[in-house]
């Protein structure tokens, strides 16, 4: 797997946790069981920490990093980032969801089952509250999700977890 060190720090797999072929970890990054780094995704833990939870997927060519003597990147468990995303020093709590091509800076929280849309921005500091949908660049709040978009999101986190077991298997 594709893990390198970074000031004498390693990154550290739970079982089950899978980084695709192209993908770079480096450094102090915890990633959790089941969890599912994706082709060409940069996770650089160097100057502070990064942890992703369980189950979570960062889909193909997302970068996480972090801001030094700032902000550390913490993306809780059945979290879904899709593709082209950037995540920067920031929070992403349990069952959130930050759409395709979607840029998230420095010291923001996404709550749980929060959801910030494809390409949106969201800029230094926000919060995304619990279920709710934020869009555009800079992005604001537009409503609540309803149970069926909660829902949807969720599997959306699930397949990721089934599919990254079909790509690691035809690896061998
Ligand atoms: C926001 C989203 C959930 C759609 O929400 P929705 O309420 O069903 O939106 P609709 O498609 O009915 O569009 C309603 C309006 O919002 C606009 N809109 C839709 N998605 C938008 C987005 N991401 N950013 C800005 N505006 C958006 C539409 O253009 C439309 O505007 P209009 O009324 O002026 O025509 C969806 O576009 C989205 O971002 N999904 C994320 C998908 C993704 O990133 N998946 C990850 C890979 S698996």
């Amino acid at each position: 797997m594709p893990l390198h060190p970074f000031n004498g720090q390693m990154p550290r797999l739970a079982p089950g946790a899978w980084v695709a072929p192209g993908a770079q970890v480096i450094g102090d990054v915890e990633i959790g069981a089941g969890a599912s780094i994706w082709y060409n995704v940069v996770v650089r833990g160097d100057v502070m920490p990064i942890r992703i939870g369980a189950r979570s997927n960062i889909q193909d060519g997302s970068v996480v990093h972090v801001t030094r003597k700032l902000a550390a990147t913490s993306i809780g468990d059945d979290v879904l980032v899709g593709h082209m995303a950037l995540i920067h020093g920031c929070k992403l709590m349990d069952r959130s969801f930050v759409g395709l091509g979607a840029i998230v800076m420095d010291a923001c929280v996404i709550e749980p089952e929060g959801m910030l849309g494809a390409g949106a921005l969201l800029s230094p500091g926000k919060r995304i509250g619990p279920r709710e949908l934020w869009l555009g660049r800079p992005a604001k709040f537009v409503r609540l999700l309803d149970d069926a978009e909660v829902a949807r999101n969720a599997a959306g986190a699930a397949g990721y977890v089934e599919l990254a077991k079909l790509h690691r298997g035809s690896q061998g």
